[in-house]
């Protein structure tokens, strides 16, 4: 082969890799923002990315287009590894076009999703882009439609990861929103349907592009970023760590890894942990530590809906998901939020073959008005469907509060958890003491001499008789009554036991969740 042909190769991939060019770059550096082929070399085992289609060029010729043909088209895509296990990836590159979508940029990302789907890895999009590109019309949408497509077709066979790093406008937002997991960067990463200059001419509210839909907003309040981090290096480490709990595939298991912390470890802060007074919350956080390996916990929409908590640990080094009330926060009520939260993560969790840990203390459904408008019927439902649906091992430990619809829902044995077990303060019951005293002997307390004595020698019966796991316990409802120090040791015999579990469904095309 002759020099001069090796020497074009050369030059060609030079060109495909200076992206937008040195200005562009360096702006893209001035806001703090990697490009994207930094950002890749960051996210993956060194030397271990392979590139495909660098040499794609869009055919559109209207608005200038035909002037420029940017090698790439604005998005870098391959397969590399992470801790040596294989991913597939797309970057796109805003400094060039915009990083803006058209019918080439569509087609890497629905090749390597494609790939990712066949040979049954994780999909990693790093998004960074104006949106659907203005020049190329109806070509452009249905690049996004195709990617949306196949974004379903693989929801729930392989993990799906969305780091939002840059502007992420209009419908294309949806292809993250169908992603597993959506990781957003402080103060550079911003997700809408439509920006504020369309929301100050529709409904003249005035409102910054971070208060629209910066991370803090998602992670927050939407719901929609399951994590942020402070720049891009931080949100890519984030997304190893979030890999190294999930299998490549709904076909293996997650990755175990050899534990260091004894399982039969039992630990004795857990007897003094819950207060004594009802009424008084402590942290759900403290327990989850004090059970899973080593205390790591990787925590999942943090900010969101904090009256609930979910996110991934080990116990005897396979991967749990954990499902938690926080008495700290609303004292562990289920609410429309918390009920979002839980049953999307509880589905992931059962597609992907990770057990369900649950950790139960909570007084019910959130009464209210707006609770009740906005749809918690709804919403609340589709916790019931989740744990329901759920095929995977299922284990609950009541720590103190189970009352009402709560305590069916939080992975009771109605509802097929396989080891369900309380601590000894555990108060299960249709309501909590003070309501039911005031139902059933509404007419009693009225003509009582001293109501309020009467009202709590009554709180203190029914606390006495029903307010208590034993009867529960007695009717096989719950599988035992644990001390709080042995929960480590007897969910890891639990895991253990349920490590085959298999269970036949009738089939259908699929089930219909309320939504
Ligand atoms: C083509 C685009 C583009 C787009 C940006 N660019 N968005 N080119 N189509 N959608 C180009 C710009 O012309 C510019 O080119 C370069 O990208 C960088 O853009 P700037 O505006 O200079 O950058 P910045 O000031 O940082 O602003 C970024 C931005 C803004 C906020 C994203 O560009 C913007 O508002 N773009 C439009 C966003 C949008 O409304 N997209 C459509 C959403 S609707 P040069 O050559 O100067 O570097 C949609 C529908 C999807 O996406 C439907 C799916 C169902």
């Amino acid at each position: 082969m002759s020099r001069a042909v090796l020497e074009r190769l050369e030059q060609v991939v030079v060109q495909a890799q200076q992206g937008g060019g040195p200005e562009r770059i360096e702006r893209q550096h001035q806001r703090g923002k990697l490009t994207a082929r930094e950002r890749l070399e960051v996210l993956l085992d060194p030397g271990s990315f392979c590139e495909l289609d660098m040499f794609v060029t869009h055919r559109a010729a209207d608005f200038g287009l035909d002037r420029q043909h940017p090698l790439g088209d604005g998005v870098v895509t391959g397969w590399g590894r992470i801790d040596g296990r294989l991913v597939y990836l797309f970057a796109q590159d805003f400094t060039v076009l915009g990083g803006s979508v058209g019918q080439a940029h569509g087609q890497k990302i629905c090749k390597v999703l494609d790939l990712a789907l066949e040979n049954g890895a994780p999909l990693i999009g790093l998004n960074d882009s104006g949106g659907a590109r203005i020049q190329e019309g109806v070509d452009a949408l249905s690049a996004y439609g195709e990617i949306f497509y196949r974004n379903v077709l693989a929801s729930g066979v392989i993990p799906q990861i969305s780091v939002i790093m840059g502007p992420c406008a209009g419908g294309a937002v949806y292809s993250p929103a169908i992603t597993d997991f959506v990781l957003m960067v402080e103060g550079t990463a911003q997700m809408f349907i439509t920006g504020p200059d369309v929301v100050r001419a529709v409904t003249r509210e005035e409102i910054s592009a971070e208060e629209l839909g910066g991370a803090s907003l998602h992670h927050h309040t939407s719901g929609v970023a399951h994590f942020t981090a402070q720049d891009d290096r931080a949100a890519l480490a984030l997304v190893r760590q979030l890999l190294s709990y999930l299998p490549a595939n709904n076909a293996e298991d997650p990755p175990h890894v050899s534990p260091v912390d004894p399982p039969d470890r039992s630990e004795a802060s857990l007897d003094e942990l819950v207060p004594e007074d009802p009424a008084l919350g402590y942290d759900m956080r403290a327990v989850i530590r004090c059970v899973v390996d080593d205390g790591v916990f990787l925590e999942v929409q943090a900010g969101f809906a904090a009256n609930l908590i979910v996110g991934f640990a080990r116990l005897d080094g396979y991967v749990v998901g954990v499902v938690a009330q926080q008495p700290l926060v609303l004292a562990g009520v289920l609410d429309i939020d918390a009920a979002d939260k839980g049953a999307r993560f509880i589905r992931f969790c059962d597609s992907f073959n990770i057990p369900l840990v649950t950790l139960a203390d909570t007084p019910g459904f959130l009464p209210g008005v707006s609770q009740e408008h906005g749809g918690i019927i709804r919403h609340g439902a589709k916790m019931i469907y989740a744990y329901a649906e759920a095929t995977v091992p299922k284990l609950s430990v009541i720590t103190r509060k189970a009352y009402g619809g709560a305590y069916i829902v939080m992975s009771s044995k109605h509802l097929r958890g396989d080891v369900c077990l309380a601590w000894p303060g555990a108060e299960i019951a249709v309501m909590g003491p003070e309501g039911a005293v005031n139902v059933v002997f509404r007419r009693e307390l009225g003509s009582a001499g001293d109501p309020e004595a009467e009202r709590a020698r009554l709180v203190d019966e029914y606390r006495d008789t029903f307010a208590n796991p034993y009867v529960a316990a007695a009717r096989g409802y719950l599988d035992g009554v644990i001390r709080p120090r042995q929960t480590r040791p007897m969910l890891i015999r639990a895991l253990r036991m349920l490590r085959d579990k298999r269970v036949r469904r009738p089939p259908r095309k699929h089930g219909n969740i309320p939504l």
